[in-house]
C-alpha cells in the first residue's frame, strides 16, 4: 500500500461541508497545493465538493465540473482516495457518509467529534480492515494537535491521567462572566454575537461537546474502546454571577473541565463545572482559548494550550491529518490494532471523594444553620469554611459552605434533603472543588 501510495504522487480529495469549516479549508487547500507537495511528495486535488446547495452564495467560486451533487456517491467515485466530512452531527448524512467512505476503501478525515465519540470504535475497525486511514485530529480542541501527541509523540508513556478546558464557547462565557461581571445569559448573548457560539449553542454549554472530546481522547489515552455510559456530564447554565462572585471571594476561579484518570485500575470520566485556585494554571485559561494537560510517566505534565476552535485552528488539524495520508502514513486510527484495545473498567464518580462549594439561599430564620450541619454531620460531610451573605431584600440570607472532601454519593444525598427544607428559597447548588 506505501508503494503504490508513493508512486502515485498525487491523490483525489472530495471535501463534503462547506460551512465555517469547509469553506475555509477549501480555499486553505487551494492555495497550499505546492506547499503541501513540498511537505509530502504528493499533491492534494480537489476532485470534487459537496455540500446542501450548489446555488447557496458562498464566498468563493465552485466551478460546475467541481460540485458533486450527492454526497453519497463520492465513495464510490473510483478515482477518489480521501473523503474530508465537515458536516457534522453524529447521525444522520454525516455518517453514512463516513461508514460508505470506510467500507468502499476511501481515507477519511473528520471534525466531526460527535460521530467519533458515538461510532469512533466501530469506524476504526472498518478502516483497519481495509487498511484506510479514518483521522480525527480536527475533531477534538481545534487547532492543539492533541491527537497526534498522544498517538506519537507521547507513545512513550504510561498515561493515567487527562483533564482541561475543551470548549472554547463555554470557556468565553465563564470568563467574560468573571471580567465583565456579566449575568450568564448576557455572557451568553455576546458571545452569539462575536461568533463563538452557535445560534443552538446547547452542547457547548450543557457539556455534551466536551463530553465527546473527552470520549475520545480517553479511550486514546488509556488504549480502551470509547465509553459512554458511566460518564458524568454537567454544564454550566445553572452558574450565576453569584457563584462568580463568592468564587473570587475565596480565591478561585469557576470553570468547565474535562477530565479522565486512572485510579485503582478504573477509569473515571466527568464533565463539569468546577471551582480550581485562582492561581493555578487552568484558573488562567480564559477566553475561547483551551487547554489539555495529560500527566504520563516517564515523561510528567505535558501541556498544550492554543485555539480549540475555529475555521483556521480547525484546517491547522485538517492539513495535519492530510499530510499523514498523503504520506502514507497508515496508522491504527486509535493508536492499537483493535484486537489489543482494552474493555476498559469504567467507574462512575459516585465512589470519588470531592471538596465541595455548597451555595444554600435560605430564609433569614432562626435555627437554620445548625439544621444545615445536621444533615451535612449525618451524611459524614465537615465543614471547613462557612460565609453567610444576606441577601438585597435582607430576608434571605447565602449560605456558603466550603466542605473536607467526602464521597460524591454524599452530597446528592444532602442536596436530595436540604431542597425538601421549608427554608431553601433557591435549589441548593453545589460546585466541586478541584485540585489541578
Ligand atoms: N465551527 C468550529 O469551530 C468547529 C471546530 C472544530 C470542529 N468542528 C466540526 O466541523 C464540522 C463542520 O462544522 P461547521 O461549523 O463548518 O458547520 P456548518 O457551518 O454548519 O457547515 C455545515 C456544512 O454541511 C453541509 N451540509 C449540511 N447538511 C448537508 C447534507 N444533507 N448534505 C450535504 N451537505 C450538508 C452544509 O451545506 P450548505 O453550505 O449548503 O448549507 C454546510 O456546508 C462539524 O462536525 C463540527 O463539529 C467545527
Amino acid at each position: 500500500m506505501l508503494n503504490k501510495l508513493k508512486m502515485k504522487n498525487e491523490m483525489n480529495i472530495v471535501i463534503v461541508g462547506l460551512g465555517n469549516i469547509g469553506s475555509y479549508f477549501f480555499t486553505y487547500l487551494k492555495k497550499n497545493k505546492n506547499i503541501i507537495f513540498n511537505k509530502t511528495n504528493t499533491t492534494p486535488i480537489i476532485r470534487y465538493v459537496s455540500a446542501r446547495s450548489f446555488k447557496k452564495k458562498r464566498d468563493f467560486k465552485i466551478s460546475k465540473k467541481l460540485w458533486l451533487e450527492n454526497c453519497l456517491l463520492a465513495p464510490k467515485i473510483k478515482e477518489v482516495d480521501i473523503i474530508v466530512e465537515l458536516i457534522g452531527g453524529s447521525d444522520g448524512i454525516a455518517k453514512k457518509l463516513v461508514f460508505e467512505a470506510l467500507k468502499n476503501k476511501k481515507h477519511v478525515i473528520t471534525a466531526n467529534k460527535a460521530l467519533v465519540a458515538k461510532y469512533g470504535d466501530v469506524l476504526s475497525r472498518i478502516a483497519e480492515k481495509n487498511k484506510v486511514n479514518f483521522e480525527f485530529e480536527a475533531a477534538v480542541c481545534g487547532g492543539i494537535p492533541i491527537v497526534r501527541s498522544i498517538k506519537e509523540g507521547l507513545i512513550a508513556n504510561n498515561i493515567n491521567k487527562i483533564y482541561g478546558i475543551l470548549n472554547g464557547t463555554s470557556n468565553y462565557i465563564l470568563s467574560s462572566m468573571d471580567k465583565n461581571k456579566l449575568e450568564y445569559s448576557d455572557a451568553l448573548f455576546n458571545a452569539k454575537k462575536l461568533g463563538y457560539a452557535e445560534s443552538n449553542p446547547a452542547s457547548d454549554i450543557n457539556g455534551d461537546d466536551v463530553a465527546s472530546k473527552l470520549k475520545i481522547l480517553t479511550a486514546l489515552a488509556f488504549n480502551s474502546f470509547i465509553d459512554n455510559k458511566s460518564i458524568l456530564v454537567e454544564g454550566i447554565k445553572n452558574i450565576d454571577q453569584i457563584d462568580i462572585n463568592n468564587a473570587n471571594q475565596l480565591g478561585y476561579k469557576i470553570k468547565l473541565v474535562g477530565v479522565a484518570e486512572i485510579e485503582k485500575n478504573k477509569i473515571i470520566q466527568r464533565v463539569h463545572p468546577a471551582l480550581i485556585k485562582e492561581n493555578s494554571y487552568i484558573a488562567k485559561i480564559n477566553g475561547v482559548l483551551n487547554a489539555v494537560i495529560i500527566e504520563s510517566n516517564p515523561v510528567g505534565k505535558t501541556v498544550l494550550q492554543g485555539e480549540g476552535a475555529g475555521p483556521g485552528p480547525t484546517t491547522s488539524s485538517l492539513v495535519s491529518d492530510l499530510c499523514s495520508v498523503l504520506r502514507g502514513n497508515i496508522k491504527f486510527p486509535f493508536v492499537l490494532p483493535d484486537k489489543k484495545r482494552k474493555f476498559a473498567n469504567f467507574q462512575s464518580i459516585k465512589n470519588k471523594k470531592f471538596s465541595v462549594y455548597l451555595r444554600l439561599d435560605v430564609k433569614d430564620n432562626h435555627g437554620i444553620l445548625s439544621d444545615i450541619t445536621k444533615v451535612l454531620a449525618k451524611n459524614k460531610v465537615s465543614v471547613k469554611r462557612l460565609i453567610q451573605n444576606p441577601t438585597i431584600n435582607k430576608k434571605n440570607a447565602s449560605i456558603i459552605i466550603i466542605t473536607h472532601k467526602a464521597k460524591s454519593s454524599s452530597f446528592v444525598n444532602i442536596l436530595s434533603t436540604l431542597k425538601k427544607k421549608s427554608y431553601i428559597v433557591n435549589i441548593p447548588k453545589i460546585i466541586r472543588i478541584e485540585k489541578i
